[in-house]
Formats: C-alpha cells, sequence, structure tokens
C-alpha cells in the first residue's frame, strides 16, 4: 500500500508514470533506500520523505535512469549541424546560438552538441548549451566528464581521440568541451522551470517523455514549446514521436531522426532562408521564458470571461461523464476547421462535465497561444476537477505569472492554499485579489 503512495508521491513530483518501468523496480530502489536509511517500515519510509527533502532527492536519484551515450542515435547531431550552418547562422549573424539539452543525464548528450557546433565551426563564445537533470549524482559526475566503455557505443566517430584525453579510469573530455556546458540540477515538472532564462534555438529532449503518462507528456511538451524559439528546432528520442502534438509542433522530414519545429505544416529538413513554415506561432515572441508580452500580459485581448468559477468548479464539473478524445482530430471537435474561440468551446465542454475535451482544448488554445494565461486557469479548474491538484496549482501560478492582476488565478490559489493549511499565503492571495477590484 505505501508503495503505491510513493509511486503517486514520485508522479506528482518528478511525473514518473509507474507503468513506465514498473512498480517491481521502484519498489526496489525504495527498499534499497529504505536499507540505507535502516527502515523496514514502509509506512515510516513514507513519512521520511514527506519531511526530508534530502531523502526525496536520494530516491530520485536511484529511481531514475541515467542510460545514455555520446552521440546517441547520430542523426540528430547530423541534422543539429545542418541546421546550424545551413540555416541558423545565416539567419542570425552575429547571435549566440542557445541549446537546452533537458535531460542531460551524465553530460553524453550536451557535450555531443558542443562537439557537433565547435565541429560546425562555432567558437566557444558563439554557442551556449544548458543542460539540466534532476538527479543530483549524475549531474555530478557529468561535471566530472570522465567516461568509461559504456560511453561509447560506436557513434561517436573520431571523437574521442579530437575530444578526449585518457586518464586511469577511461577517457576525460577536454577542458574547452567541458566549459561549453553550463549544469543545472532542475525539475521539468517545477512550476518555475527554467523561468527567467532565455529560450532555446535548439532543444533535445530524448528519452525523458516515455516515462510520463499522457498528461503530463502534453504538459512537458507545452513548457518546451515556450522555450524553444518560433525558429527553433525540438528533438525527441525515436519511442516518443508520439506524443508529440501536431497542433504545436510540425514534423521535420529526415530519417533516423525525430526533430519538430513550431508550427502546423510538415517542414522538410532545412529551409535555406531561415524560415519555417507559416503557423499560427509566428509572431513577435519574448526571449525570456514565460514572460508575459505586454503591460497587461496577452490573457484579457480578446475579452474571453470564462464562465467556470473557481470555487464551484469541482463540484460542479466532478460529476459528469467524462469522454475520452485523444484520438480524436481537432476538426472533429471543432467543424469547420474553425479553430477561433477554442477557449469559449473550452468552457462550454467543461461546464457540461465533459472534461477530457475541455482539457484538450485548452491545450490546443495554449499551442496557439502559450501566453494565455485564462487558457492556463481553465485548465487548472479543469485539472483540479479531475483530482490533479499539484498539477493545477502549477498551472495556476503559470497563469498568475503571465497575468499577475488576474482575479479568479488569485481567488482559486487562496482556496489552495487554505485547503493546505497555508493560512498566511491564502491571505496574501486574497489581499491581492480585493486591491483589484478597489483599485
Ligand atoms: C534515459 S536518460 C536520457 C538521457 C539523454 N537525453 C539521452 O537520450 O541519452 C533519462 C534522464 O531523465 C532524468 N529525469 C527524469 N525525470 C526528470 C525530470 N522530471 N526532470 C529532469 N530530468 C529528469 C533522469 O534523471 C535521467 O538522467
Amino acid at each position: 500500500m505505501a508503495t503505491q503512495i510513493i509511486e503517486g508521491l514520485l508522479k506528482e513530483i518528478i511525473g514518473l508514470d509507474s507503468t513506465s518501468i514498473g512498480s517491481a523496480t521502484i519498489n526496489r530502489s525504495v527498499r534499497r533506500r529504505m536499507l540505507a536509511c535502516k527502515l523496514s517500515d514502509e509506512q515510516a519510509y513514507f513519512e521520511l520523505l514527506t519531511t526530508s527533502r534530502i531523502e526525496l532527492q536520494a530516491l530520485i536519484d536511484e529511481v531514475t535512469v541515467p542510460e545514455t551515450w555520446f552521440f546517441r542515435g547520430v542523426e540528430p547531431f547530423r541534422l543539429l549541424a545542418e541546421y546550424v550552418s545551413m540555416e541558423w547562422q545565416k539567419s542570425h549573424p552575429g547571435k549566440i546560438f542557445r541549446v537546452l539539452s533537458i535531460p542531460c543525464s551524465s553530460g553524453e548528450e550536451p557535450y555531443s552538441i558542443a562537439m557537433v557546433l565547435m565541429d560546425v565551426g562555432l567558437k566557444k563564445e558563439q554557442f551556449h548549451i544548458d543542460a539540466v537533470d534532476i538527479n543530483t549524482r549524475i549531474i555530478d559526475r557529468a561535471k566530472l566528464g570522465v567516461y568509461g566503455g559504456n560511453s561509447f557505443r560506436g557513434d561517436e566517430g573520431d571523437a574521442v581521440s579530437r575530444y578526449f584525453h585518457e586518464v586511469t579510469n577511461g577517457y576525460e573530455i577536454n577542458d574547452s568541451v567541458r566549459g561549453s556546458v553550463n549544469f543545472i540540477h532542475e525539475n521539468l515538472m517545477d512550476e518555475n522551470f527554467l523561468c527567467g532564462r532565455e529560450i532555446y534555438d535548439a532543444i533535445f529532449c530524448r528519452n525523458l517523455l516515455i516515462y510520463f503518462d499522457r498528461q503530463t507528456q502534453a504538459m512537458a511538451l507545452l513548457k518546451l514549446y515556450g522555450l524553444l524559439t518560433v525558429q527553433g528546432m525540438l528533438f525527441v528520442g525515436h519511442a516518443e514521436s508520439g506524443c508529440v502534438d501536431n497542433a504545436l509542433f510540425s514534423i521535420v522530414r529526415r530519417e533516423g531522426t525525430f526533430a519538430y519545429r513550431k508550427g502546423k505544416e510538415v517542414v522538410n529538413a532545412i529551409s535555406s532562408g531561415g524560415k519555417v513554415a507559416d503557423g499560427p506561432n509566428v509572431v513577435n515572441e519574448p526571449n525570456v521564458v514565460n514572460r508575459p508580452n505586454s503591460k497587461d500580459g496577452l490573457s484579457h485581448k480578446n475579452n474571453i470571461k470564462l464562465s467556470v468559477r473557481a470555487e464551484a468548479s469541482s463540484s460542479a464539473i466532478s460529476g459528469s461523464p467524462v469522454k475520452k478524445v485523444i484520438n480524436k482530430t481537432l476538426a472533429e471537435v471543432i467543424p469547420n476547421r474553425n479553430y477561433e474561440g477554442l477557449l469559449i468551446k473550452a468552457t462550454q465542454f467543461a461546464n457540461r462535465g465533459e472534461l477530457d475535451e475541455a482539457g484538450w482544448l485548452c491545450e490546443k488554445q495554449l499551442g496557439l497561444d502559450a501566453f494565455s494565461a485564462d487558457a492556463y486557469y481553465l485548465l487548472a479548474v479543469i485539472r483540479e476537477a479531475q483530482g490533479h491538484i499539484l498539477f493545477s496549482q502549477e498551472l495556476l501560478h503559470r497563469a498568475l505569472y503571465l497575468d499577475p492582476k488576474h482575479y479568479q488565478v488569485l481567488i482559486h490559489l487562496a482556496g489552495h492554499a487554505e485547503r493546505q493549511g497555508d493560512l498566511a499565503a491564502a491571505a496574501t492571495y486574497r489581499t491581492r485579489a480585493k486591491r483589484l477590484i478597489e483599485n
């Protein structure tokens, strides 16, 4: 029983879907940590997890799968080289090429990226690589930069002779490469994930989505969407292409790679002049992650009034039947491919209790406008009604970040804080909301 609760905790905190690696594997990790803590009672261990961040991190380090190697899959790295040399450099003279590798594991992927960029002639100061992972042990290993045979599985070509030197226990990466990667310990599930950082021209997110369920995959991809420049390129793993929402991204046709660009048109590999097919997302975007790009934020530009009331939402909509629309196309839900008014439609679905449909439409809306606080708000209300409390809170924080004057978001957050016994936070949210009415 406690193991199931621990699985639930891992799901909430790092997005791990227990079916992806199996309960038995999670159970083994839990047992190892219980042994290390000299605990034999699962309930006691669960309580320790909820009070000790150190032990929670130790379990995360134990349970995550860090399997990786240099130039894994090869083709995505070739495509990256082409993209930079044939397109990006031409359209961004004098600019710094920014890459995100999430998850980076022990560093093989971001270091491979650095080598590719050096090989196409970029100097260290002409690119920036942020490499993120939740596993602290693995990040320390990445910073050390010493690799054994398991990290080289034949995809690396002559990179070893050019970018490594031999040491007693393997091969150490040369300082020129090591210094070009910025390792960060962060959790993709965090509401403030990489907030305040500049967005990226290329994102490698390979072999992480496979550990998430569909909903978490959708949320993760939305975050990556917001982190990618309009003309940027997203790389996912070969088993993950089915997770990518084609309302948000279009696939780049290239054998052996699962690369995507923003917009709805299919893109044939590299375009010559740095342009991608026009999609709804080709807009002036801010270059910092998730900042509202007008004084009021974008959320009220369509003057949408959400009829789903924050306080009433759970009881009002949770009782109705929930239909599955995962495999429906957008056109099936909204005839004549009329994509306008998605949020209004979503609100109608939500009010009828058709929560899956409503949530799905909110995600589509966020695909069209990643800065829509209203869409985040409505999605939060829907997810809460579906019982995903932490996820809902994360969405509310996103909405508030985009629109600090969103009355309903403030009231809803106050409700969450009250239910969690954080009366001080609740009072702060309510005071902020009250001020909005007074002004
Ligand atoms: C299989 S490795 C993938 C490494 C590399 N991208 C590749 O494809 O070779 C998966 C990594 O995901 C990391 N991870 C799992 N959940 C995460 C999360 N919520 N946020 C950040 N990293 C996470 C794990 O720590 C692990 O190192």
